[in-house]
């Protein structure tokens, strides 16, 4: 009996823990500002004082080919990896995505380790070309999503037309919370539509709940004396329309993935910010079940499991240091304590593991589901590897994407081979890159998202192997694993040899030189199937 009741206390431990807990990423096409979003809600949650403190992770436009700076860039995202603060008695993770577009795969292992996202759009610019592609990510898990439209300082699209937009560019329904009074120089504010408030534009405030005027009623003169006689009638004109077009908000709805709730404001001064983080932390999911590929696992379990989802290699230009980024599933993760690695089959502990508490990294003796802990690694780990109590499952759902630019690698002193081999593949294993072998040789093919990783795995095997390296630029657009009746892919893999490589599992993929010659091949072989992802969950 007293066993039940500290078992029962010890489930009700973690059940608050849990639940305390709001682990999410900010996404954007570059510039649409997703870092002056990042430090204004990390003032709000008091983690930082000044503004001006997070330093934009990403790599100076001019300074795309400039390896100090790559490296200087790299040291300052491995300290803002993970951003913890507290709000309102939540804990909230910030789990943060490279700015550069060329580091694109980095944001989408990210995004496999956060309960939902928050959307940054410029509302000059509207929907980007990196914003579609960031959504068509999330799909695959379909995470929560709050879009934020920004820039409304700036004479921006008509609100309702960037809507529109978003809902036909991105698939996702929205629903604004939020709704602009004027943009550009005549920006008066942003009338909370759930809570029947105000809020009158002021350049850098920190607004607090005081600052929001109540206005239940826009038929009553306050709207014209906030605002003026003009403005007060679109919005009354804009309230009318919405009222007839959106139902009542509806959080389950949000939470499945099918609606995204829309806020209006301006990150640089600070505005419609609290509107956005105090919806969010009353409607943002807790670190919710994720799926292994064994069986379902609900975070309250109280045996400890996770999943390394980013590795970042030598923060010390001097050591060889990994450190590899733990998101916590299930149970208490603790220091000092054995647990089970299940793809080496073997039992690893941690001394030092770290959390990332008000931007300081400190030694962390528990952690909890939705959290993340830096671990130092010395080569132990890949992407996607799953730590437990002792049970063999593996978490899914961490693949690898289709890379978008295939050079050949090419070894420029033969005397450094096996350096360059055991270089390249560590460095893949890091997920800095993908590696392919030529099927039926030894050719290796290097896939990317950007071309600016080719110059950071050239610059890392020269500095940290030994070995110098070239690359041959291949005409290909897309990889493809490909899957289906034994003998017909035999064929396929016959017939399309050139084409054909075997990732690091040894699964046959596909290399497609374009568009057209991928089509022709899907038609030609109806039998075979071409999945964009390397757990062959996502057909084309
Ligand atoms: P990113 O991380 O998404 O790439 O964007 P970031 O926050 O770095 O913002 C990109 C630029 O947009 C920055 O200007 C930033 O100051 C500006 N910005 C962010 N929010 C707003 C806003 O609400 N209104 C206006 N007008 N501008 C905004 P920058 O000149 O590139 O950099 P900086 O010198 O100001 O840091």
């Amino acid at each position: 009996m007293a066993q039940f009741h500290y078992l029962c206390a010890l489930f009700m431990k973690y059940t608050q823990e849990i639940e305390t807990r709001k682990t999410f990423a900010i996404i954007s096409h570059p510039d649409a500002g997703k870092t002056t979003l990042t430090e204004k809600f990390l003032l709000f949650g008091g983690a930082i004082q000044t503004a001006g403190a997070v330093k934009s992770n990403k790599i100076k436009k001019h300074a795309t080919s400039d390896f100090m700076e790559i490296e200087k860039q790299r040291g300052i995202s491995v300290a803002t990896s993970v951003m913890s603060f507290e709000y309102k008695d939540k804990l909230i993770n910030l789990l943060d995505t490279p700015g550069h577009k060329d580091f694109a795969e980095d944001t989408y292992r990210t995004l496999t380790a956060v309960d939902s996202v928050v959307l940054v759009i410029d509302c000059v610019k509207g929907v980007e070309e990196q914003t579609e592609k960031l959504m068509e990510v999330c799909r695959m898990r379909n995470p929560p999503v709050i879009i934020f439209i920004n820039k409304m300082d700036r004479d921006g699209q008509n609100p309702f037309d960037l809507l529109e937009e978003v809902e036909k560019k991105l698939n996702i329904k929205t629903q604004p919370l939020t709704w602009p009074i004027n943009m550009g120089r005549e920006f008066k504010g942003v009338y909370n539509i759930l809570h029947k408030s105000l809020l009158k534009f002021q350049a850098n405030q920190k607004a607090t709940d005081d600052d929001n005027i109540l206005l239940p009623d826009l038929s009553t003169g306050e709207i014209v004396e906030a605002v003026g006689q003009k403005d007060a009638d679109s919005l009354r004109e804009d309230m009318e329309l919405i009222m007839g077009v959106y139902d009542q908000f509806d959080p389950a709805e949000y939470l499945q993935g099918n609606l995204a709730p829309v806020f209006f404001g301006s990150a640089v001064n600070n505005f419609g910010i609290k509107d956005l983080l105090d919806t969010f932390i009353e409607i943002a999911p807790s670190p919710r079940a994720r799926l292994t590929d064994k069986r379902e696992v609900l975070p309250s379990e109280d045996k400890f499991t996770g999943f390394v989802f980013k590795i970042h290699a030598n923060i010390d230009p001097r050591h060889r240091d990994r450190v590899a980024f733990l998101r916590i599933c299930s149970g208490k993760f603790s220091r000092n304590t054995f647990y089970h690695h299940v793809r080496l089959d073997k039992n690893v502990r941690f001394s030092n593991p770290y959390t990332f508490l008000a931007r300081e990294k400190n030694v962390v003796e528990d952690a909890f589901p939705g959290d993340v802990v830096g671990l130092f690694d010395t080569g132990n780990f890949k992407i996607g590897d799953t730590l437990t109590e002792g049970e063999m499952m593996t978490y899914i759902g961490i693949p690898s994407f289709s890379p978008e630019i295939f050079k050949e690698l090419v070894n420029n002193d033969p005397m450094k081979t096996k350096q360059l081999e055991k270089g390249i593949r560590q460095l893949t294993d890091e997920g800095v890159a993908q590696l392919f072998t030529q099927h039926g040789g030894n050719r290796k093919i290097i896939g990317c998202v950007g071309d600016l990783q080719f110059e950071v795995i050239q610059y890392r095997l020269l500095q940290e192997y030994s070995a110098a390296c070239s690359f041959r630029t291949l005409p290909y657009f897309k990889a493809c694993w490909i899957k289906g009746e034994p003998n017909k892919v035999d064929d396929f893999i016959r017939y399309k040899q050139a084409n054909i490589v075997q990732d690091k599992e040894g699964h046959y993929v596909y290399l497609a030189e374009s568009e057209w010659y991928l089509n022709t091949e899907r038609s030609n072989n109806p039998a075979i199937k071409f999945y964009v992802t390397s757990d062959f969950k996502h057909e084309l």
